[in-house]
């Protein structure tokens, strides 16, 4: 689980979907961060976040079984923070670090319709790169058909509104969970078979 929040609406997201991917007997979640990036200079942050889960190193993403990458939406795309850290894993796209393993997206905006799915559509695009399997949230989840809120079938959503509130909505709890149980699953075939 990897993911970047800045009020703490992904925070909630990310939070429900690995209560998901604990649901699954045999696999745990491994909770990472990014730091903040600034536009004046490159921002120097202490080496452990003041609150949340850690910063990510290389060891996870080699680790890790299956990745879960959340983003705030930021003019439709995910954000800088997160974008920067991609940028950064040019030795683990050539060594093939993330190849075969599953990934889903998640993201969090203001408003319903201002482009949660570009957002995590731009945030598979560096996953295909590096040869991940991409798992979405199937029709199969009724959830999908039934929000109001938050919910896409490219990965789960959060809408905070303009006041930018993390309280989850009853479908979007359900189907973060969905999301982290289907994660989990497949990394846990894919593991077995490789
Ligand atoms: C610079 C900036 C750009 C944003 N762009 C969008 C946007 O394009 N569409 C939208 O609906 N919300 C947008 N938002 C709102 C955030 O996506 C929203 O507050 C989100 O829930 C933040 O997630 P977080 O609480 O995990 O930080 C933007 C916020 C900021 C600060």
């Amino acid at each position: 689980m990897l993911y970047y929040s800045h009020r703490g609406s992904v925070r909630a997201l990310a939070e429900q979907i690995v209560r998901g991917i604990h649901q699954v007997p045999g696999v745990a979640a491994r909770v990472r961060t990014v730091p903040k990036v600034s536009a004046l200079c490159e921002a120097v942050e202490a080496d452990i976040p003041a609150d949340g889960p850690p910063y990510v190193e290389a060891c996870d993403l080699e680790a890790c079984v299956g990745l879960a990458l959340g983003s705030p939406t930021r003019f439709g795309n995910m954000a800088a923070p997160m974008k920067y850290f991609l940028d950064g894993l040019a030795s683990e796209w050539v060594n093939g670090t993330l190849a075969g393993k599953p990934a889903c997206v998640f993201s969090s905006s203001a408003s319903q319709h201002g482009g949660q799915e570009s957002t995590l559509l731009s945030m598979m695009l560096p996953l295909l790169h590096h040869g991940m399997v991409l798992v979405g949230l199937p029709y199969t989840e009724a959830a999908l058909n039934r929000t109001r809120s938050g919910g896409t079938p490219y990965g789960v959503t959060h809408v905070a509104g303009t006041d930018g509130i993390a309280l989850l909505s009853e479908e979007e709890i359900v189907l973060a969970q969905a999301q982290g149980r289907r994660l989990a699953t497949v990394a846990r075939k894919l593991a077995v078979a490789q």
